[in-house]
């Protein structure tokens, strides 16, 4: 593995699982794969999971770690080629992403969708520039349209507690009070369409998500209906795609309750965490819920994607 920055990354999705199965039951099995490397891990956006899980698996692997927060720490970033950096922008990311190449190893870049230019956002800009001019491998932390080291743990998790060889898996919208971006929910879905279940989204009108994530995905508008003999509830919020950016409805009966939860095959509710508990579900549900599971495959997670790099498998 060259980069990571989604499922096309992946060669083997199932290889991939139950790679990071290996090291979940024997985390230091490979103690100096990392030794004499360093990962940078570059944050435009807060993090508690992304940011724990990543280090974590890095020192499992006998690696450094340098994390710097990219906003807050260091010089304001310019994208545009060809620009008269006579405004607020104090350097380029073509020495940026060169630079910090010189000192690491490995780099993984968080940088979430900005909201308010549907084309800057889905291209990539940010991300891709920052490969184009890194000299090293770079991984996804969570980008403006994805989040792959979730989706790998999500499927993990799955892997873990599916009852069937083909469980019904339900992506559903749930109510936030505010535009969150798509990256969680188009990751969800290019994730869970390669893996061997039968998947339906649910989400009020208006926040259908990008074709190229929905192409071939059953999507039932009536989220009852969609819940019926669930296996695994798979719950996000999202902002609008059509209306970019923005926040249609709070319509309240659209959280995930005990209820719902009782139209399900004993389904298990899932989320990326963080989660807004009475908003997007009731505390009953999070309380028997997976999150807390799912947030432990980060690691493992991160660890099976930074060993296939450092093999460059
Ligand atoms: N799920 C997830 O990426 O969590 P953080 O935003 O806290 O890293």
């Amino acid at each position: 593995m060259k980069n990571f920055l989604s499922i096309e990354d992946v060669t083997d999705l199932k290889g991939l699982v139950n790679e990071a199965l290996a090291f979940k039951h024997a985390p230091f099995s490979q103690p100096d794969l990392g030794n004499n490397k360093t990962l940078g891990l570059i944050f435009m956006n807060p993090s508690l999971r992304t940011r724990l899980s990543t280090q974590q698996a890095a020192y499992q692997l006998g690696m450094q770690v340098i994390v710097m927060n990219m906003n807050q720490d260091s010089w304001q970033l310019e994208f545009q080629d060809g620009t008269v950096m006579d405004g607020g922008t104090a350097e380029h990311v073509k020495e940026a992403a060169a630079v910090i190449s010189q000192y690491c190893d490995v780099i993984g870049i968080r940088t979430f969708a900005g909201l308010q230019d549907v084309t800057a956002d889905y291209q990539e800009t940010v991300l891709n520039k920052f490969v184009a001019h890194a000299q090293v491998p770079v991984i996804s932390l969570e980008s403006a349209t994805l989040h792959p080291l979730q989706s790998l743990a999500d499927m993990v998790t799955i892997q873990e507690h599916q009852k069937s060889h083909k469980p019904k898996v339900v992506l559903t919208w749930a109510p936030h009070p505010r535009a969150l971006p798509q990256a969680v929910a188009n990751s969800f879905l290019q994730w869970a369409k390669q893996w061997d279940c039968e998947l339906v989204l649910t989400h009020p009108p208006g926040y259908e998500l990008a074709p190229e994530f929905t192409n071939g995905v059953e999507v039932i508008h009536q989220q009852d209906l969609a819940l019926q003999d669930a296996d695994f509830v798979y719950t996000k919020n999202w902002s609008s795609y059509q209306s970019y950016g923005q926040v249609l409805t709070k319509d309240p009966s659209w959280m995930i309750t005990s209820e719902k939860m009782s139209l399900t095959n004993q389904g298990k509710f899932m989320h990326c965490l963080p989660l807004r508990r009475n908003v997007v579900a009731s505390d009953e549900v999070v309380d028997q819920s997976l999150v807390v599971k799912q947030a432990h495959n980060r690691l493992f997670a991160a660890q099976a994607v930074l060993a296939q790099i450092l093999n460059n498998e």
